[in-house]
């Protein structure tokens, strides 16, 4: 059976830091506020030079590092974004102009918050149907250029930055001990449309627009959302949720996460959590946060990792892997 193993995983932070303390000079919040209500300490903030695109190659070029890999060895690039550097071409292949690479294809994918789920998912079929061998999956964002910098209730919650890994596919014995791609699932529903949206686009407005949230009302939904994608995605792969080592869920806020592993089962050891750094950065956060993970020792060759998102749309979804 093939699967698509992941090969190498990297990522890219703006160089500017933005504290919860300079935000208070900002508009009316608090360190207290932030850290009590979404474990948010600083997050990384773009400065002009820096752009979806220019994070993305960064975090791509990292993660063909990891992997021993150089573009050439690339067929597919997949770019998860809400916020390309244009309304068009796609961001995806302006980094693939940056890469060097003149074969293959690049598309990019717009699922918001679980555009990186939605990616390695669809990197898995274009893998397992035989259209690529190597896809380099990216998930990279600049959400500090949409924000409302006077609205206290949504520009204290996003960051910028980027992530990625390298999906190859391999020949397996098709069972729940293989390594790669074991299962996913994901979910849309459009009629939450109006909770979580930017006010602006090509086709209404021709502005780009700001982020608005219902924040209480995400929240909401979140655990729910989260726990019954998590439970189906296990359900599919064949294992219970014990076998878990990791669990990398979206990072948006500290809560959520802890209540979602609390509602599964999930001890809060096998949680990865880099939301108090990184703040929310929509589809880069769970990239980001394999990175950090891999490369602080904590993801090995083998372990078995959940990832999951959910974020505007609604859009949500899971993907259980062993690494
Ligand atoms: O990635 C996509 C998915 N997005 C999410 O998952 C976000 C989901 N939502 C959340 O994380 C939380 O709802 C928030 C962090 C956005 C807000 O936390 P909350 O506990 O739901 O607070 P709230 O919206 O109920 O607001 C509580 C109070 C309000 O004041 P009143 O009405 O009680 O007087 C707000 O006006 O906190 C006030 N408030 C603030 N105070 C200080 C809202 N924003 C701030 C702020 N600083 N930045």
């Amino acid at each position: 059976m093939i699967r698509s193993q992941v090969m190498g995983v990297g990522s890219a932070l703006p160089r500017r830091v933005l504290t919860n303390a300079e935000l208070a000079l900002m508009v009316d919040t608090s360190d207290e506020w932030i850290v009590q209500r979404t474990g948010i300490k600083q997050r990384h903030i773009a400065s002009e030079d820096e752009t979806t695109a220019s994070l993305g190659e960064a975090a791509a070029r990292a993660a063909l590092a990891h992997a021993g890999l150089s573009p050439d060895d690339i067929d597919l690039i997949i770019l998860a974004t809400s916020t390309p550097n244009n309304t068009f071409p796609a961001t995806s292949v302006e980094i693939q102009q940056r890469l060097g690479m003149r074969h293959g294809y690049a598309f990019d994918l717009q699922a918001v918050c679980s555009g990186f789920v939605y990616a390695v998912s669809v990197a898995d079929l274009h893998i397992r149907g035989g259209m690529a061998k190597r896809v380099l999956v990216i998930g990279a964002e600049t959400f500090s250029r949409i924000l409302d910098w006077s609205d206290r209730t949504t520009c204290v919650l996003f960051g910028d930055g980027a992530g990625a890994i390298v999906l190859e596919a391999a020949e397996t014995e098709g069972t729940t001990a293989d390594r790669g791609i074991l299962a996913s699932a994901l979910r849309s529903d459009g009629t939450h449309k109006d909770k979580l949206f930017v006010d602006g686009g090509p086709s209404t407005t021709g502005t780009v627009g700001h982020l608005r949230m219902e924040g209480r009302e995400v929240f909401k939904h979140a655990v729910g959302m989260i726990t019954d994608v998590v439970t189906a995605t296990l359900s599919a792969g064949g294992v219970s949720v014990d076998d878990l080592d990791w669990f990398v869920p979206h990072q948006a806020n500290l809560r959520i996460i802890d209540a979602s592993a609390k509602k599964m089962g999930i001890a809060p050891s096998k949680v990865v959590a880099t939301v108090s750094d990184h703040g929310n950065t929509s589809a880069a956060s769970v990239p980001l946060a394999l990175s950090v993970a891999v490369a602080d020792g904590r993801i090995r060759k083998g372990d078995l990792v959940l990832i999951e998102a959910m974020g505007g749309g609604f859009t949500w979804g899971a993907v259980l892997l062993r690494w």
